[in-house]
């Protein structure tokens, strides 16, 4: 049934005020925060994020778009290439009623030599909150000092995406039946260079009696560093070259693509390229659960055959739609919580 224009301006306002009481309600203090790492974040800020979020998600099946942060200006500065990133920080924006500057590293100062610091205090200049990828780790931890207005990782190099790791989080609690606790996760493929990996392992470290299996080739297993984060936390955690012998237990299996763009070696990456590639049958002969899911934060590049695609445990496309949500919530946080 549609909806008058008046009645629908009348359900855009009802979401204002849902969106508005859930902020309301959070305690942490959100409002102006530079989110550059997922250890800034516990159990408690993660539920208040994530009622936020299902707001987000509700009002965006009801009436697509509100006026919450008209006037508000928010700018993506992207130094390595991305789609889904960008663009459900675009769109999350543009459905909250505000706008957005996007900024590339091939038209930028940058170019001229700028420095990041310089690039993004001018920006700042002109918008109200800045979304930042960069290809060098630690660069955006690094120029957070610099800046005044609210800051998102959008992922430095091999470090963290610590809103991908959000929302992949977010898509394990609603895929599960908001269940974390004691979940088998199965980490496969780039372990070293796949950044997504490192930030979603982390996050977890906030859940209890959770089991990781991580799967790789020997020359991209995970890295001493997060490994030693997860050592000091209840994780369990083992590694394998073979996904088979881990598949049946796993109640998620979070598929990553081989980083090509990471390797100085082109023969390092075709040695390693397509060597854990699952498809329908993998997960037939694996005795796959029914109630598992399948994750991967895309692209993907031949690691999940297509034919995945129709089994209702292919939660990939609705994690990207889950990204957006998420997005609209951290966006909403920083620019109107305390
Ligand atoms: C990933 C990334 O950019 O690290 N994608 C994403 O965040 N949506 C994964 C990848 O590039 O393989």
């Amino acid at each position: 049934m549609s909806l008058s224009r008046a009645e629908k301006a009348l359900a855009r306002e009802e979401c204002i005020v849902a969106i508005e009481n859930a902020i309301n309600q959070t305690t942490f203090r959100w409002g102006g925060m530079k989110l550059v790492s997922v250890d800034q974040f516990d159990r408690a800020t993660i539920a208040e994020l994530f009622s936020v979020t299902d707001v987000m998600k509700s009002m965006v099946n009801r009436v697509g778009g509100c006026d919450l942060l008209t006037g508000k200006i928010l700018t993506t500065i992207f130094f390595e290439a991305s789609t889904r990133t960008m663009c459900s920080f675009e769109t999350a924006m543009q459905r909250l009623g505000g706008q957005v500057v996007r900024v590339n590293a091939s038209t930028s100062s940058a170019k001229k030599g700028e420095t990041l610091q310089d690039t993004i205090r001018c920006l700042e200049c002109y918008t109200d909150i800045s979304v930042l990828r960069h290809p060098q780790k630690g660069s955006v931890p690094g120029v957070a000092k610099y800046t005044v207005n609210p800051l998102l990782n959008a992922g430095d190099g091999v470090g963290e995406p610590p809103t991908q790791a959000l929302l992949d989080l977010y898509t394990i609690h609603n895929e599960l039946g908001g269940k974390v606790d004691g979940l088998t996760v199965v980490l496969l493929g780039d372990l070293k260079n796949g950044r997504t990996v490192h930030s979603l392992s982390r996050l977890l470290t906030n859940y209890s009696s959770i089991t990781l299996r991580m799967v790789s080739p020997a020359s991209l297993a995970m890295p001493d560093e997060v490994k030693e984060a997860l050592d000091t936390s209840s994780i369990t955690y083992t590694e394998h070259r073979s996904l088979h012998e881990v598949m049946s237990e796993a109640d998620v299996i979070y598929v990553t693509r081989v980083q090509k763009e990471r390797f100085e070696d082109p023969e390092e990456y075709l040695k390693v390229q397509g060597t854990f590639d699952i498809c329908a049958q993998t997960l037939k002969d694996g005795n796959a659960k029914d109630d598992m899911i399948i994750m991967h934060p895309l692209p993907r590049v031949g690691e999940i055959h297509e034919d995945v695609d129709s089994d209702p445990r292919a939660a990939y496309f609705r994690q990207m739609k889950n990204g957006m949500f998420v997005r609209k919530a951290l966006v909403a946080l920083l620019l109107k919580a305390a």
